[in-house]
């Protein structure tokens, strides 16, 4: 396919011409873009050597090929990386004041940025602003990794690994090519559990966990981007909601279950990706908890939450009987496992597939390096069929395609 890479005017521009080789290693034909900038830190002369293509980032330059409206129109993909805060700015504000940002004006394929920045820029409401507003127009944001960044200081604003970024790119590609055909999940209804629930003790405090939701709302993504109505039951997240969900706001498990349950019937596929607290206070006080004037310590008393995976199993199993109508028709969950001295990772999904009887779990081998709130993921996919996905690597967009994919499969057998 034809693809145009974006270089912005970062330190990080360097690993772009990885990313350019393993573009054109896997058969693609690139044309690099560089802003003015970014030939400060990598000169034309090597762009244009790995790509095999003339390379400028004037729109004065052979004016006579209108290479502004050519290459946008041309291209099957646009990839920007790494995509500064200056370059997220001008393209969120529709600039079109030099090829690259004129080029992404004509986009016609799927258009994947990969933010490299200092944290504090990645942070600043500006950008913060301007990344969901290219995300509203359907634009693949890549997070930012973690680590050292150009100086001493490190935090988010890393340029993931060229071979994550070129992973996701694809992937966003192949997303807008089956949307495009109609979509694997066109027409059907996707009801995804997000975020982590909240248990309250008394008006002011609760029990909570760490989810971030971000591989919920990254399923939402990739939901709607195979052509889903998607249906989010949203506990407590760090990020917002992809634009063109349905969204039920919920606190507690309980709530939670509730709205689960009550969305069955219109479900075809329920992702449970909500961190459901497996405990709550036994009783909520009514009003705030005073420290005792005697010293003693509080005693908290936990009873369980209902496991809302398994009654929706159990619901959809018990289903109108006899008319073979039981909703939803595919059920999937998630599963944090570190493996111990009886078993190892897969061992223990394996037990917990059979103990939920939904049809696959998402699951993800975690060790000292915990998944909350990382951007990026590992996870393998084992049915109840006892299959057994490949690791799948990447972005939790990545994953979350993936997830999407393989339940669009078992609706579609
Ligand atoms: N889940 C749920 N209701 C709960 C707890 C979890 O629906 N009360 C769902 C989660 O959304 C996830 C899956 O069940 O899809 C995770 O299963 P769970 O048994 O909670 O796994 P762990 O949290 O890993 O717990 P453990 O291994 O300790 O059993």
């Amino acid at each position: 396919m034809r693809i145009v890479l974006g270089v912005g005017g970062g330190i990080a521009a360097y690993k772009a011409a990885s990313l350019l080789r393993l573009f054109t290693e896997s058969g693609h034909d690139v044309t690099v873009i560089p802003t003015e900038a970014a030939t400060r830190f990598v000169g034309t002369a090597t762009w244009e050597a790995l790509s095999g293509h003339p390379v400028s980032n004037s729109v004065w330059d052979d004016v006579d090929k209108v290479n502004h409206v050519r290459l946008g129109h041309e291209a099957d993909l646009i990839v920007i990386a790494p995509a500064t805060a200056d370059v997220l700015a001008r393209a969120a504000a529709g600039l079109a004041d030099d090829l690259l940002t004129g080029t992404l004006l004509m986009a016609r394929g799927p258009v994947v940025m990969a933010p490299a920045m200092h944290t504090e820029m990645w942070q600043h409401a500006a950008t913060r602003a301007n990344v969901e507003t290219l995300r509203s127009r359907g634009i693949t944001i890549i997070e930012p990794a973690s680590g050292r960044l150009t100086g001493a200081d490190t935090g988010p604003g890393r340029l993931p690994e060229p071979a994550e970024i070129h992973a996701a790119a694809l992937a966003a590609h192949a997303a807008a090519r089956t949307a495009h055909a109609g979509g694997a999940l066109h027409g059907k209804r996707v009801t995804i559990s997000v975020g982590g629930t909240r248990e309250a003790l008394d008006p002011v405090r609760f029990l909570g966990n760490r989810s971030s939701g971000k591989q919920g709302m990254a399923l939402a993504e990739a939901a709607l981007a195979q052509g889903a109505h998607v249906t989010l039951v949203l506990a407590h997240a760090e990020v917002a909601p992809p634009r063109g969900c349905d969204v039920v706001r919920v606190e507690s498990a309980l709530q939670l279950r509730d709205a689960v349950i009550a969305a069955l019937p219109a479900t075809d596929v329920l992702v449970m990706a909500a961190a459901v607290a497996d405990f709550r206070p036994a009783e909520v006080v009514a009003t705030k908890i005073k420290k005792n004037d005697d010293g003693a310590d509080p005693v908290l008393t936990l009873v369980r939450n209902p496991d809302v995976l398994r009654e929706a199993v159990l619901t959809r199993d018990a289903g109108p009987a006899g008319t073979g109508d039981a909703r939803p028709l595919v059920i999937a969950g998630f599963a944090a496992e570190t493996g111990d001295a009886t078993a190892d990772p897969l061992t223990h999904a394996r037990a917990k597939l059979a103990r939920k009887g939904c049809d696959f779990l998402v699951l993800n081998v975690v060790g000292s390096d915990l998944v909350f709130g990382e951007d990026s993921n590992e996870v393998t996919i084992i049915g109840a069929d006892g299959s057994e996905s490949a690791p799948v690597r990447g972005s939790k967009r990545v994953v979350a395609d993936a997830v999407m994919s393989h339940a669009a499969g078992l609706l579609s057998r």
